[in-house]
């Protein structure tokens, strides 16, 4: 037995999500970062591995120099993963690469540039039979299990009404794009064919349809951008209908001045509903219309089993965003490890499968693309499609409504 060996393409410094993914992979001591390609400037690249005080042939100056070489090392040191933290248009080609040359795969969320890729995607993992997983990050906190294995188990009886919430205020003004981050998310060429839906809206849409167990079906949907010269969505208002004929609202923002990342996910069914808000991750409200509403606190009294084993900490020692992600991560690993040894007593099987894959990451895209078609659409109610939508990326404000 060994930890799993990790190498990561993106995320040097000045990036942001790859620091928090090297702290989540390595957190319970089940993965080790050997390897690098950190950035899109070589230089950069190398002096971002060696910062972190790897061997200095592993900082690579670029990932095709990574999987050519980490291929060729022995079984004793080449690396078993990678971790993807690029920009989405290079979620694909470093995915497909790294899966060619045998290395497992997890991404950072949307899986692809656009839903065409994630098929494509999907074609060479059955390929490859190597496991694939995408850090949604919200399915990692106990209380989002807990609220699933509580609406699994019928305690709030059939679910009538989803309500969906992530506001957000960091590109509420032309002064905000003056970050890396903002430049990026902002062109069609490396984010896809939207800003505020690729980048936040798929984690609310994934959030409801993990916790409660159904899929969407028709989106309505409305999509806007209130800054001058932008090309893609940075709001949006979305009505939703599921397969159990459940109807739904999502909101995703980013010009919602003053909002944190403020993620907000409310299930009504018959007999009760459930509340889960980021802001307060280790809280789960149940509420019902013939008694007391009643908070669930991480950690006091029995969980479920899956999130019982995504849980460190005692009751009121909370843990958060980092150990969200390190459930996705060590639960990950736990499927590597299952494939390399043979001891895997301490892992709890329903939690290692809890992991979203390929799966999660059709849907993910299939999602952008329903809600773009819809709000360019003159009907009401778009059916929504696992297949790829015909939506051109904008080069002008023509395919948005563009309130500036
Ligand atoms: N799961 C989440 O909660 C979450 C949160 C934030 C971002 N993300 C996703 O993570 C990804 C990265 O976002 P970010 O905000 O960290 O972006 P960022 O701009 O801060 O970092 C991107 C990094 O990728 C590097 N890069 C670009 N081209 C490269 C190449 N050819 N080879 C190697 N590295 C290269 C850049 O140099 C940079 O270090 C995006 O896909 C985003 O959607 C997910």
């Amino acid at each position: 037995m060994r930890k799993i060996r990790m190498g990561m393409v993106g995320g040097g410094k000045g990036a942001f999500i790859g620091a928090i993914h090297r702290i989540a992979a390595q957190l319970d001591n089940q993965i080790e970062l050997v390897c690098g390609a950190f950035s899109s400037d070589a230089d950069n690249a190398v002096a971002s591995g060696k910062a972190l005080y790897l061997d200095e042939e592993r900082c690579y100056r670029s990932y095709q120099d990574m999987f050519a070489k980490e291929a060729k090392l022995g079984d004793d040191k080449r690396m078993d993963m990678v971790a993807i933290v690029t920009p989405n248009h290079l979620h694909f080609p470093v995915a497909k690469m790294a899966l060619e040359h045998g290395f497992h795969v997890m991404s950072d969320k949307p899986a692809t540039i656009d839903l065409a890729q994630t098929l494509a995607l999907q074609g060479i993992i059955e390929q490859t039979g190597l496991l694939y997983g995408l850090t949604h990050t919200y399915t990692g906190y106990p209380m989002v299990k807990e609220a699933k294995a509580r609406i699994e188990q019928g305690q709030l009886g059939k679910i009538k009404k989803v309500v969906v919430e992530y506001p957000q205020g960091w590109l509420a003004n032309k002064s905000d794009e003056d970050n890396k981050q903002a430049a990026w998310r902002l062109d069609p060429k490396k984010s896809g064919i939207s800003c505020c839906i690729g980048d936040i809206g798929i984690h609310a849409a994934n959030l409801a349809e993990y916790v409660t167990g159904l899929a969407i079906t028709d989106i309505c949907a409305d999509l806007s951008s209130s800054v001058a010269g932008r090309v893609l969505d940075d709001d949006s208002t979305v009505l939703l209908r599921f397969n159990s004929g459940a109807q739904g609202t999502l909101q995703a923002s980013q010009i919602s001045v003053g909002e944190e990342n403020s993620l907000k996910l409310r299930v009504y069914g018959e007999t009760a509903s459930i509340e889960w808000s980021q802001l307060e991750p280790n809280s789960l409200w149940m509420k019902y219309s013939n008694k007391p509403s009643h908070l669930i606190r991480a950690g006091v009294g029995k969980m479920d089993a899956v999130t019982q084993a995504n849980m460190r900490t005692p009751a009121g020692h909370p843990e958060g965003y980092l150990e969200a992600f390190a459930n996705i991560y060590t639960q990950f690993s736990y499927q590597i490890r299952n494939r390399l040894f043979t001891d895997t007593s301490d892992i709890n099987e329903a939690a290692m499968k809890d992991v979203p894959g390929i799966e999660s990451a059709i849907r993910g895209m299939a999602f952008i693309e329903n809600v773009v078609a819809a709000s360019q659409s003159e009907l009401k109610w778009h059916k929504f499609s696992l297949e790829p939508q015909s939506i051109t990326i904008p080069s002008s404000h023509t395919n948005i409504r563009n309130k500036a």
